[in-house]
Formats: C-alpha cells, sequence, structure tokens
C-alpha cells in the first residue's frame, strides 16, 4: 500500500471512530499517536517520499494528526464529563437515606387510642383485664349461669377443657372486676381482646378487640347513656353522625339496646355497607341490671348505671373502609404502611 492509500485508510478509521468507554479512547489513542502507533510510523516513512509529492503528502499527513489528535480529545473530553455529572449529583452534605422503613401503629391500636381519647375527655378512665378468666367473671356475675341460653351466643374456648376457665369471650368480665374491688362512682373503659370459637372469615374471627365501658353512680339515667355515646359516635365519625337505638337482650343489662350510626359510607342514602338501610351497627349497651350490681356487692338501691361494649375491628373497619376483618391479623406491611400517616 502505498503512503497515499494508508494516509486514507486511517483518516477513513479516524472519522468512522465512536468509542464506547474512556479505555477504548486510550486504547486508539495508543494505536494512532503513540510513539509506536500508526501515525506516528507514517511520519518515519515521510522521509522516503518522493520529492516531487512530499508537500502535498506533508499535508495530509499533518491533517490526519490532527484529526486524530482532536478525535481523541473530543471523546475523552466526553467522557471525563460525564463522569463529572454522575460525580456532582452525590451530594454527600444531604442526610442519608434510611434503610430500615419507618415503622406505623397498627390500625387496630389508632382506632383504640382514639376511643381511648374520647372517653377520657369525658372523665372515663383505663381499666386493664385478664384474657384468661374464671367462669364468675366472664359469664356468672354477668347474670348469666349456666345453661342460661345466653351463653350460647358466644361460642367459648374453654381452658384445658376446664369448665371453670375460659378464654374471655367479651371484656364485660372487667365490669365485674372493677366493681368488686372499687366504690362508685365508676367512669371506666376497658379495651382489650376477646376470644370466641368461630370459624375465620372476612366478617368473624376466633380472636378481636373490644372496648367495654361501664359508668356507675348514684343519679344515672338511660339519657346519660344515650348522650354519652352520641357524644362518642360524633367525636369518632364526625359531627353529622346520628345515632339509632334499637331494644336488645344483654343478660348483664336491663333495659338493653343496640346502637346505629347512620352510615358513614352514603351519609343514609343506602348502600351496600349499610344494606340500603342507612344505618350501621356498631355497639350493644344498656342499664346494669340490679342484680349485676347485687354480684359485685354494690347497693343496686343507691346506684345505677350503664354499660356499653363495642369491637374495635368494627368500628376501624367502618372508619377506614376495610372491607376484610382477617386483614387486621395477616400483618403485611402492603396494609399497614397505609396507615403511616395516621
Ligand atoms: N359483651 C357484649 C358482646 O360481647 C357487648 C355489650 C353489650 C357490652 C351490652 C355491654 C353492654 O356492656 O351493656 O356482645
Amino acid at each position: 500500500m502505498g503512503m497515499h492509500e494508508k494516509i486514507n485508510s486511517l483518516m477513513e478509521e479516524v472519522e468512522a471512530f465512536a468509542a464506547q468507554t474512556k479505555e477504548q479512547v486510550e486504547e486508539y489513542r495508543i494505536k494512532w499517536l503513540s510513539k509506536k502507533g500508526e501515525v506516528s510510523a507514517l511520519f518515519d516513512d515521510f522521509k522516503n517520499v518522493p520529492s516531487d509529492i512530499k508537500k502535498e503528502v506533508g499535508q495530509k499527513l499533518n491533517t490526519l494528526k490532527t484529526k486524530a489528535q482532536d478525535k481523541i480529545n473530543q471523546l475523552k473530553e466526553k467522557f471525563e464529563s460525564e463522569e463529572k455529572d454522575t460525580a456532582v449529583s452525590v451530594d454527600l452534605s444531604l442526610p442519608g437515606f434510611p434503610t430500615l422503613q419507618n415503622g406505623s401503629r397498627h390500625p387496630l391500636t389508632l382506632v383504640k387510642n382514639q376511643i381511648i381519647g374520647i372517653f377520657s375527655r369525658i372523665g372515663f378512665t383505663v381499666s386493664d383485664g385478664k384474657e384468661i378468666e374464671d367462669d364468675w367473671h366472664n359469664f356468672t356475675a354477668l347474670n348469666t349461669p349456666e345453661n342460661h341460653p345466653a351463653r350460647d351466643m358466644q361460642d367459648t374456648f374453654y381452658v384445658n377443657l376446664n369448665p371453670e376457665m375460659v378464654l374471655r369471650t367479651q371484656t364485660s368480665s372487667v365490669q365485674v372486676h372493677i366493681m368488686e374491688r372499687q366504690k362508685p362512682p365508676i367512669r371506666t373503659i376497658s379495651p382489650g381482646r376477646v376470644y370466641r370459637n368461630e370459624a375465620i372469615s372476612a366478617r368473624a374471627h376466633c380472636q378481636f378487640h373490644q372496648v367495654e365501658g361501664l359508668y356507675i353512680d348514684e343519679k344515672v339515667s338511660f339519657a346519660d347513656l344515650k348522650q354519652t355515646l352520641l357524644y362518642f359516635a360524633k367525636e369518632m365519625f364526625g359531627p353529622d353522625t346520628k345515632i339509632r337505638l334499637r331494644p336488645s337482650y344483654f343478660p348483664f343489662t336491663e333495659p338493653s339496646a343496640e346502637m346505629d350510626i347512620s352510615c358513614t359510607i352514603c351519609k343514609g342514602k343506602g348502600c351496600n355497607v349499610c344494606k340500603y338501610t342507612g344505618w350501621v351497627e356498631i355497639l350493644g349497651c344498656g342499664m346494669v341490671d340490679p342484680q349485676v350490681l347485687i354480684n359485685c356487692k354494690i347497693d343496686e338501691n343507691k346506684f345505677k348505671g350503664f354499660a356499653f361494649g363495642m369491637g374495635i375491628e368494627r368500628i376501624a373497619m367502618l372508619k377506614y373502609e376495610i372491607k376484610d376483618l382477617r386483614l387486621f391479623f395477616e400483618n403485611d406491611s402492603r396494609f399497614l404502611k397505609q396507615f403511616t400517616s395516621a
């Protein structure tokens, strides 16, 4: 290959060259421009070029060298500035990204705390009970003796098949403990876990949570109960919430009622949550049966009281529009994460 062709083919190579990496640029700089590189070799050969074409070949050779150098410099700069860009995006003065995600309170805890807040603002204290309970506190003292049909309302887990010891089926058992150890006036709520031998489904579980309320004093009337629960409903579900009390039966209250609130979803117009009635049931309540006061050694002639009990899951489901009870117990972080800011 003559000098001309060599220069031309190298020129084409230089012009077509497109590097992918910084290392490739360096590789081609060595290939073309180092002391032993191809361009340098051509300069070495230049002395053998016949003098009549020396000028022309010389100029071409210089152009090739400049082009090669420009190309290499240009690519080198491109890669270096790209590197700089990525370096700039790492701002070491910024706070670090936490690798541990923030935890959040469980929705049942959020709702429980809210219920406690609402009742403590009108003077209710919080009292605790036991989850393993004796028959007396869970049933008998609450006017539910053995063979009483009301025991069928609650499918009981017995501890070691001992008919005397149960996993409490209701937080009403705490009422009895409080009345046994404390003189009226009593104004307290008792949140806690309860157990029932039920098949697990979207609407039922073998464990859930309740809050019990108890108010005992000298002149307590059904109007006090109603007003207390109306206040609770408005605080919990908003000031436009209405309540409705329907006559019902519980062994430990007389009279007894179930309380509905105006549907939080459709505001009473009718939807599938309220089964097109405009109302949803949220709790049971009533005036404490005098027999329960007698069982707890409280003077039933001097004192009266009201009680109520609600399921925390039910309140949480209405408040957050949760359709499946099982979500509360599965601890799926995709579910729990949704309550981070609540
Ligand atoms: N213990 C009842 C239940 O689990 C709820 C309840 C109803 C509690 C009426 C009360 C009450 O204190 O007065 O279904």
